[in-house]
């Protein structure tokens, strides 16, 4: 038996006028002090004190959120009892929402417990809304939760599917001020997402669509996006791109980009759509060289995109070079290297970005899971820059 689920996704020109209809007496905005200073939650205060409502503002949430950030909003938001809880900004923020409504059930728990083993029936109290201001970890459509453990330096991957949002509201005034660094880091979690969750052992139909779409979106339009952030087009067709590889993804699983990936970014504070990105081509490699199945999957998606020649093989070796060129095109790294880490202080972490990319889940639902040698080969080809042959 499977599940897909999503949130009720309102989207396009003026989506957040649906705030218009939302019924309510308090709700508590989770974001960061960069898009209160934007200000991105003025257009959503404008239409809560419309409607009576009243709200606070949490913006202490900061990239990569701390257990002891969440421990602060969830004190924070049990003083308040707010009956929405909107996370508003990118995937920290968004996943802070999450993490802080369900400690607005459940206070005595510790944030790191905040998982499926645990029930909370947070609904009970408040609902939860969430309204992105990037395009990349479709965090509004999905259930996990990312957060740091600041003293161990690792990042914990949380959530539960109860805290799915039931709203997400995708409005393109909420995107467009994006600058093309964050551009292009998210929107590089964007493709990745949508291939790792099309390919992922647990994917099936209901997962293929919406990853075929946010594939192709993503590369017909990123390069728009990141060249000029006024190209509304662009904008909408990359927001709406994210939040179905948020939908594709989570709805299945994400794979070994996102394991390695996690690993990278865990110790080196790497951006997480730049580092998943940068293994994607790598890993996707990895795939070809293991798996005539998957190698399949990847031509589906190449033939989707228009990305044509030949055998399967031929078309999913292209869909690389492809996604290697949009990378180029959107100046991210295309090897270790160029994220400007030193050598020997990478290879000094080998075993522990190995350790990491092996208890990730993510490195299990790949179709092709590598031991702890394959992964040691990949760090270090990805270091070089180096076609994975092997
Ligand atoms: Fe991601």
């Amino acid at each position: 038996m499977w599940n897909f689920a999503c949130p009720l996704i309102v989207y396009g020109d003026n989506a957040l006028d649906y705030l218009a209809q939302v019924k309510g007496k308090k709700a508590f905005l989770v974001t960061d002090k960069n898009i209160v200073k934007l200000g991105l939650t003025k257009p959503v205060t404008d239409q809560l004190d419309a409607k009576n409502i009243k709200w606070q503002i949490f913006d202490e949430v900061e990239p990569e959120p701390s257990l002891e950030t969440i421990k602060k909003g969830g004190i924070a938001v049990g003083k308040y009892q707010p009956d929405w809880v909107i996370g508003i900004g990118g995937g920290s923020c968004m996943d802070a929402a999450k993490a802080i409504i369900l400690l607005l059930a459940r206070p005595e728990l510790e944030p790191e417990a905040l998982s499926v083993l645990e029930e909370f029936n947070f609904r009970e109290k408040a609902r939860l809304m969430e309204i992105p201001t990037t395009s990349g970890t479709g965090s509004e459509a999905s259930w996990a939760i990312v957060l740091t453990d600041t003293k161990d330096n690792r990042k914990l991957g949380l959530g539960t599917p109860e805290v799915m949002p039931d709203v997400a509201i995708l409005d393109p005034v909420m995107v467009m001020g994006m600058p093309p660094q964050i551009t292009a880091d998210s929107g590089m979690d964007v493709i990745c997402q949508a291939i790792e969750g099309y390919i992922s052992t647990w994917g099936t139909s209901m997962t293929a669509g919406p990853g075929l779409i946010a594939t192709r979106l993503t590369l017909d339009y990123l390069p728009r996006a990141y060249k000029n952030g006024n190209d509304l087009e662009a904008r909408k067709e990359m927001m709406y791109a994210a939040t179905m590889g948020g939908m594709c993804g989570s709805n299945s699983m994400f794979g070994l980009g996102h394991g390695t990936g996690h690993a990278l970014g865990g110790i080196f504070h790497v951006p997480h759509g730049r580092t998943v990105g940068l293994f994607l081509p790598y890993t996707m490699e990895y795939m070809i060289n293991g798996s005539e199945e998957t190698t399949a999957k990847f031509a589906e998606i190449a033939r989707y995109c228009r990305v044509t020649s030949g055998s399967d093989k031929e078309c999913a070796k292209l869909l690389v070079a492809k996604i290697r060129a949009l990378a180029k095109e959107i100046r991210q790294p295309l090897s270790v290297k160029d994220c400007g880490i030193d050598k020997a202080k990478y290879e000094k972490e080998i075993p522990s970005l190995i350790d990491r990319a092996l208890n990730e889940v993510m490195t299990m639902t790949a179709p092709r899971v590598p031991g702890a040698e394959d992964l040691g080969k990949i760090f270090n080809y990805a270091y070089a820059g180096k076609s994975i042959d092997f």
